[in-house]
């Protein structure tokens, strides 16, 4: 039985995946240092191949796998490849279980929309793979918890595209805020304010472009025609493939706010906001979104905008920790400190900026994912269950949002009908959620 009957099989009898013992091939398999680590790209189009650039950057890795539901993307990907490596890529494939198949591939790179990240990561780790999967983690907070007990069960090395985990100055800025010297934290304001984003007019429905494989880009999410706004990287701004920039830098910034706090759980939520800067545009999810988290003694503020830059501190993003005798504000250029000044009297001494250094947060992520994997060792700095836990609390903003109510959330559930009802989507036929 290969990979495409086993799923098929799966489905039709609702099993749980994974009860074959040949689907764990390789994940204990040992890496012989002197072996090239073959990688294989599901989804090339954009961060997808920012990260196999990444990982190529290392001469022990070669790409072998290629595959895309778009032949145009593939073709230039293939290419594009090649540049880099000098080699040809052998395998390039329309069908994502093409690649997991491949027996000779060890890594996969997961970069394709969220509503694909659960089956792929979940079917690579089944066949023995290690995955470097993007963020958010999973489309819903069943898909993540799903996803962490795979990752656990095939003992796959995940680590989740959320490189800000590797880049040393914001581990310098959580050290700094963990030493007590801004007081007592009141508040921890995180923004996201993407003045490059353009808003997206509304487009007709059309033919589906030559060369894309529409259904295979649909897979588990809801059918329906083709529309460009719903297609590459715009997806994100649609429901049904993604949650809008609550999860998109939701994931990475809100990170940093419970890392720095050393908190994971709030006692609250609740979010206001919506389409309030373009209202007719094609866009689903809310182009401004405040959503506060309450931890009983402080609060997480999530602070986003479309189309505009000025977020606060006179930066586009960050994650400011607002303390009684000053404010620590880092962004992906860097972190300084703030003092605060109240009658005159400053509270602490102002640390000057302090530029990001280190030769940049996803080419060491991608080198702490690779030794990891070279030492079978599961906690690389954005593992698995860390990925999980930040997109479900960034899911948690989206749900508050969607229902209009202060929710409160037990680890499990709300309590209340129509928020648990967010919990997992619907997954559209043949497609099923894995039962792990
Ligand atoms: N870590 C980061 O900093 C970062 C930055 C940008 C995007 N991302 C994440 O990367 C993911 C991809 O985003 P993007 O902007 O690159 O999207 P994109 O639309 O530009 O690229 C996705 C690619 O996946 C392909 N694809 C879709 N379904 C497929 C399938 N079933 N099989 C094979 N290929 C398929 C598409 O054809 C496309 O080429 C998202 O989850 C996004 O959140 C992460």
């Amino acid at each position: 039985m290969d990979r495409r009957e086993f799923i098929a099989k799966a489905a039709m009898v609702g099993a749980g995946l994974g009860a074959s013992p040949f689907l764990v091939r390789g994940a204990n398999k040992k890496v012989n240092p002197s072996d090239k680590i073959k990688l294989g790209l599901i989804g090339c189009n954009g961060m997808g191949f920012s990260d196999l650039s990444a990982f190529l950057n290392n001469s022990e890795c070669e790409c072998i796998a290629l595959c895309d539901i778009d032949a145009g993307v593939l073709q230039r990907r293939a290419a594009d490849t090649e540049k880099i490596q000098g080699k040809k890529v052998p395998f390039l494939y329309k069908d994502w279980r093409d690649l997991i198949d491949n027996k000779d591939v060890d890594v996969v790179i997961v970069g394709t929309p969220d509503h694909w990240h659960c089956l792929q990561m979940v079917g690579a780790a089944q066949m023995g793979k290690d995955v470097y999967c993007e963020k958010p983690l999973g489309n819903s907070i069943e898909e993540c918890n799903i996803m962490v007990r795979a990752a656990q069960r095939y003992n796959s090395v995940v680590q989740v595209g959320q490189w800000q985990r590797s880049d040393p100055h914001w581990q310098d800025a959580v050290d700094f805020v963990r030493s007590g010297k801004l007081g007592k934290i009141r508040t921890v304001r995180v923004f996201s304010y993407q003045g490059w984003c353009p808003s997206i007019p509304v487009k007709p429905d059309c033919e589906v472009p030559e060369g894309v494989d529409y259904d295979m880009w649909l897979g588990p999410a809801p059918k329906r025609p083709f529309n460009p706004n719903r297609f590459h990287f715009t997806f994100r701004w649609f429901w049904d493939y993604a949650g809008g920039l609550m999860t998109d830098w939701g994931v990475h910034l809100l990170d940093y706010a419970l890392y720095g706090m050393d908190v994971t759980a709030p006692k609250s939520v609740m979010a206001s906001g919506g389409k309030y800067g373009y209202p007719d545009d094609a866009c689903e999810t809310p182009d401004l979104l405040q959503t506060v988290y309450d931890f009983g003694d402080f609060t997480v503020l999530w602070d986003h905008a479309i189309g505009i830059n000025d977020g606060a501190y006179g930066r586009t993003h960050g994650v400011a920790y607002v303390g009684e005798n000053g404010t620590l504000v880092v962004d992906r250029s860097g972190w300084e400190v703030i003092p605060e000044n109240v009658n005159g009297q400053k509270r602490m001494e102002a640390v000057p900026f302090k530029e990001a250094y280190g030769g940049g947060g996803l080419n060491l992520h991608v080198k702490n994912h690779l030794e990891c994997i070279k030492s079978r060792n599961r906690a690389c700095n954005a593992s698995i269950e860390i990925g999980a836990h930040i997109a479900k609390f960034s899911q948690l903003g989206n749900i508050a949002y969607r229902t209009g109510k202060k929710l409160y959330w037990d680890g499990a559930s709300f309590g209340d009908a129509e928020a648990d009802a967010y919990l997992c989507k619907e997954y559209r036929k043949p497609w099923e959620l894995p039962l792990i």
